[in-house]
């Protein structure tokens, strides 16, 4: 593939800034300055570097996120931070997006891909991909509770949400839960535990399908995800 077709797929500028970048020799082929950009090279076999910083050329990118609170899930916007915002130049010139959606004040598991395929299988509502939340709640969740989302209850707009496990971890004037459902209404969560008389105060997702929250991220880090998780959640999703 040509040079600047590379470059320019990569983000790295418009086909007119890579040439002259090539131009400017700033581009380098397995050692060696490459200045004209009709010069073909192989991608996946040669090192190509920038300033003197190698590129890792692929199509697809994988990143697991913990989400802080305060950041929406978004590629851009014009007066809030966004998840995508928070990613290095390197990452973002992949252009990843955010597969689903957390609330503002959410935080925990997200991920961010660019391949709309893979996106696509986890967010298909004929998918039930399962995704488990941990929550501090107001007020003392109960069996009672546990036997409602269980069979499912009616949200503010009429809407019946499918069985979820809610699973209690702590009980009082103040209650810790992990909750698990297998669909993605707007502010499921929070609008499950409104129909039963509860308030979250804190929500995280920790588990998506078979990927569990990374936990040594801290809030706001990310990494790529590892070769085998890829092909775990790209099986998980044939087996769907
Ligand atoms: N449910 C919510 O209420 N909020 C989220 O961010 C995710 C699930």
């Amino acid at each position: 593939m040509r040079i600047d077709k590379i470059l320019a797929n990569m983000g790295y500028g418009s086909r007119k800034e890579v040439k002259k970048m090539l131009k400017d020799g700033a581009v380098k082929v397995n050692g060696t300055a490459i200045t004209d950009a009709k010069t073909h090279v192989n991608p996946e076999e040669d090192t190509i570097e920038i300033f003197g910083e190698e590129i890792r050329y692929r199509k697809f990118i994988y990143l697991m996120m913990n989400k802080p609170a305060g950041v929406i899930s978004a590629t851009e916007d014009f007066s809030e931070q966004t998840v995508v915002d928070l990613l290095e130049v390197e990452d973002a010139v992949f252009d990843p997006f955010p597969v689903g959606r957390l609330d503002k004040d959410t935080e925990g598991l997200l991920l961010l891909t660019n391949d709309g395929q893979l996106a696509h299988q986890l967010l298909s509502p004929k998918k039930h991909v399962p995704k488990t939340y941990f929550a501090i709640i107001e007020g003392e969740v109960t069996d009672e509770d546990v036997v409602a989302f269980k069979q499912g209850v009616m949200l503010d707009d009429g809407y019946v949400t499918k069985p979820a496990e809610l699973k209690i971890l702590s009980s009082g004037l103040r209650s810790t839960i992990e909750l698990t459902i297998t669909e993605g209404k707007f502010h499921q969560v929070k609008r499950m535990f409104q129909a039963v008389g509860k308030r979250v105060k804190y929500l995280k997702r920790i588990q998506m399908g078979p990927l569990p929250l990374d936990e040594s991220l801290q809030v706001g880090e990310y990494r790529e995800l590892t070769d085998e998780e890829v092909q775990m959640l790209k099986e998980y999703k044939r087996e769907g």
